[in-house]
């Protein structure tokens, strides 16, 4: 239970760690559509950030989800599994168009790439709130903390 509880602080770290870099592209991108000057650069660096992240993240979410598996439907676990394909399948394909020389493209493309980078951003910050709620169900394990704090103890 300790280590459950240790693995699960640590992987709510990881998610402020990841709302922090979303909300930065998010930053970026409102800049970039109200006209305001904004480094280019900036978008790949973050969404790179966030890939590699995802290699270990996702790992240790998913081990996670499944030791507490009993207490989720196999249908919500292997949501959680398809989110992850859909939304490391969507950072792919940003990074390939982002990575591209961006001063190439015209104002209108680079707009639509940004709200596409919006649309990541959208995407990316529902599914931390859906594991949160869902899978952790945090609102358990405040419970249980109270219940048994020395127990809960990391
Ligand atoms: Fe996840």
């Amino acid at each position: 239970m300790v280590m459950l509880m240790r693995s699960l602080g640590l992987l709510l770290e990881e998610h402020r760690v990841m709302e922090r870099a979303l909300g930065l592209l998010e930053t970026a991108s409102l800049r970039l559509l109200r006209g305001e000057p904004v480094d280019m650069r900036v978008f790949p660096l973050l969404l790179r950030f966030l890939r590699e992240f995802d290699l270990q993240h996702v790992e240790k979410e998913e081990r996670v989800c499944s030791h507490i598996r009993r207490r989720v439907s196999s249908r919500i676990l292997e949501d959680l599994a398809s989110e992850h394909r859909l939304l490391e399948e969507s950072l792919r394909t940003l990074l390939g168009i982002l990575e591209e020389d961006l001063k190439s493209m015209d104002g209108d493309r680079v707009r639509s790439v940004v709200g596409d980078v919006l649309g990541y951003v959208r995407l990316r910050r529902a599914h931390i709130s859906r594991v949160e709620s869902h899978i952790f169900n945090l609102d358990i394990w405040a419970k249980r903390r109270r219940r048994c704090p020395r127990l809960c103890e990391a």
